[in-house]
């Protein structure tokens, strides 16, 4: 039904080519077991997306533009595809002359990220919880050679085919896959993120020893995640929701975060964030309607969640996979 054959090729003549036979096998299987009831409505909305020619495309800014201004039937095809995909929760992105103001500011976190990267210049990544890939353009724009966002959400991985109608590089994809489904030990991915999954695993170990399993040996992890203050023994588990949230599990301080990195088996772990969620950064917008960060706040008390939690923090750490693979085998059973 998407056609992930352009990706794949993408593989050829990188570290990751022995994920190609695997990666599109996976991607039969999936379509042809498949029975989403939403995903042929997204799809719909693709086809009334305009042709348009002479595109300028700016990854920094995310921003796709052509000289001649659009026709007001492009115009209005282009505003009804992009606002039959609502919710936009990542972004920013600006189509032409349409400005999709998401919920997210993700230029806030990616500013926030950005400079504590080895730099991303011809390194091959993968994205997970990767939304939309806004922040995928991003790391293009940083010289990355490939991106692979996963994401299990069908409607950000039709968002990214909207946006990528336009930007036309099939070098960046989101695949619809957790970091669970993914080939296991593919041990090849120079860089990967994990940003904003954790806290929704059950079982964040394993969360950090797959993302540790799709590394070469001595790649890049960027994690990034909700954490709490306090010592390297604490982590919250939220006896129900959080911040409205029903599916929050572990929510450690950022130096037990640390420990657990080096547990699975990371070096040269860092700390290199740590920052309050602003209703800046998270908000209700036209392209997200409903409720957002201030209606998940305390309103007499905006250092705490609703349920009468620690306010959204969030802190972002890099690790490095050791070159020398005996590291991890003393914790091993
Ligand atoms: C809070 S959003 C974070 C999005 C983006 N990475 C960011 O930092 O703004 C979490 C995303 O992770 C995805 N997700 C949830 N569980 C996942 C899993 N097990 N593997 C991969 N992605 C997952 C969700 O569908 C969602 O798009």
């Amino acid at each position: 039904m998407i056609d992930y054959r352009p990706f794949i090729e993408c593989l050829s003549n990188t570290s990751l080519a022995h994920w190609q036979a695997p990666l599109s096998e996976q991607m039969a299987q999936l379509f042809a077991n498949l029975n989403d009831g939403n995903l042929p409505r997204f799809l719909q909305q693709l086809d009334k997306l305009p042709n348009i020619d002479h595109l300028k495309i700016n990854l920094d800014r995310v921003a796709a533009s052509t000289e001649q201004p659009l026709t007001q039937d492009q115009s209005e095809s282009l505003n009804e595809a992009l606002r039959g995909l609502i919710p936009w929760r990542k972004g920013p992105f600006q189509l032409f002359d349409t400005f999709i103001d998401s919920e997210w500011r993700c230029d806030l976190k990616w500013a926030r990220v950005a400079p504590h990267l080895s730099d991303l210049k011809n390194r091959t990544v993968l994205d997970v919880g990767s939304g939309n890939g806004y922040y995928g353009w991003r790391m293009k724009a940083a010289g990355a050679r490939l991106v692979a966002g996963i994401d299990p959400s069908w409607l950000s991985v039709v968002q990214h085919l909207a946006i990528n109608r336009y930007f036309n590089d099939p070098s960046h994809t989101v695949l619809p896959l957790t970091l669970e489904q993914l080939t296991p030990n593919l041990e090849a991915f120079d860089t990967a993120f994990s940003m904003g999954v954790l806290y929704h695993r059950r079982s964040p170990l394993d969360h950090l020893s797959e993302l540790r399993a799709a590394l070469r040996p001595g790649g890049e992890l960027l994690l990034e995640t909700l954490v709490i203050d306090g010592g390297e023994r604490e982590a919250l588990v939220p006896p129900g929701r959080y911040a409205r949230m029903n599916n929050v599990w572990f929510l450690p301080s950022p130096q037990a975060l640390a420990l657990w990195l080096e547990k699975v088996g990371f070096e040269d772990v860092h700390i290199v964030d740590v920052t309050h969620t602003t209703t800046e950064e998270q908000r209700n917008t036209d392209w997200k309607p409903g409720q957002s960060l201030a209606d998940y706040l305390d309103q007499d008390d905006p250092n705490l969640t609703i349920e009468g939690l620690p306010a959204p923090l969030r802190a972002v750490l890099i690790a490095r996979k050791p070159d020398d693979q005996q590291r991890l085998r003393r914790y091993q059973l």
